[in-house]
């Protein structure tokens, strides 16, 4: 049978405020596309070559037909401008209840990591009704994460987090597709997000997960009861320890570098004086640029490690950081 439609399905809480917005300006556009064509061929017809007609100028100023033609579709504009700006900063505020999930982009496939540990290429698994936030990095050039049933549509920068969130509404398969030129294969870069029902979602999460073959061998001393359960959490915990970082951030080292217990998510005092919340992008970019942000009352020692860690274990290393941002802050660290 024929099948046509103007736009994909949609199938995320966004899609219908995305469409609506722009069925209002196609429609607000059409009405005054035909109102300006109708004068042209009135007035065409009208004054035509030969015809009697009268054609003394007309009055020059017509002070209220004029206000009247800039006045409403000035609040027109400015109208869909202000509910357009509004959608906008909505889907660029994640609910706190959201599933963080890691999204790396490089030429040319889509790499995703789950904080259940689960990791999957060119797809993305998610349950319907459940806001998913994407922390999306890239591993060389600029991509673009695009799922148009979502009407969504991101840059993904390397060195930097870029994330969005989105809430499915119906379970099937959509089309992820990169929409920023990447290179030779950019047209191949293709990808799908499968929405599922949360039942469907835990048996393919329990189905795909094997967290005994990809955890590391040596277990870190935290992990024996009092550590993180999340196997992303626990895979940064390991790194942590094998790279270094415990010997001056751990919960026993020296006092030459600040302490990373209950620092996640709160507000951190910089050497230049200046405050910043410590989100991704901020412990992200002390990992691999230390010396951009050094925090008050500590030497700009730490080593960059830039090129030493891949993006996954990067994320693994954040994911890490914020499960101790949620741990309370022993006596004995605090300044
Ligand atoms: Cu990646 Cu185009």
């Amino acid at each position: 049978m024929w099948n046509f439609s103007f736009a994909p399905v949609e199938a995320s809480t966004y899609a219908h405020r995305v469409d609506l917005i722009f069925l209002t300006l196609t429609v607000l556009s059409t009405l005054l596309v035909i109102g300006v064509v109708a004068a042209i061929l009135y007035f065409a017809v009208k004054y035509r070559s030969g015809r009697e007609v009268d054609r003394t100028p007309a009055k020059i100023s017509h002070l209220k037909l004029e206000v009247t033609w800039i006045v409403i579709p000035f609040f027109l504009g400015l109208g869909l401008y202000v509910w357009a700006a509004w959608t906008y900063f909505g889907e660029a505020t994640p609910p706190p209840q959201s599933m963080d999930i890691y999204v790396t982009a490089k030429q040319w496939m889509w790499k995703v990591q789950h904080p259940e540990g689960m990791r999957e290429i060119d797809e993305l698994h998610v349950p319907v009704g459940q806001p998913v936030r994407l922390l999306m990095t890239s591993e060389d050039v600029i991509h673009s994460f695009y799922v148009p049933a979502f009407r969504m549509k991101h840059d993904v920068l390397p060195g930097r987090y870029t994330s969005l969130w989105f809430q499915a509404t119906k379970p099937g398969r959509y089309h992820l597709f990169c929409a920023e030129y990447c290179g030779t294969s950019h047209s191949m870069m293709l990808g799908s997000v499968v929405v599922m029902e949360p039942a469907q979602y835990q048996a393919w999460l329990k189905e795909n997960s094997t967290p005994n073959a990809v955890l590391p061998d040596q277990t870190p001393t935290e992990m024996a009861g009092k550590g993180p359960a999340d196997p992303m959490a626990v895979r940064g915990e390991a790194l942590f320890q094998s790279r270094g970082c415990n010997g001056c951030h751990g919960a026993n080292a020296h006092v030459v570098a600040p302490a990373l217990r209950g620092v996640f998510g709160n507000t951190v005092q910089l050497a230049s004086g200046e405050t910043i919340t410590a989100d991704e992008q901020y412990v992200m970019e002390s990992i691999l640029d230390p010396q951009a942000k050094v925090v008050a009352g500590y030497e700009p020692i730490m080593p960059t490690f830039q090129g030493l860690l891949s993006t996954e274990e990067l994320a693994q290393l954040v994911t890490y950081v914020k499960y101790l941002g949620s741990q309370e802050a022993p006596a004995q660290e605090q300044q």
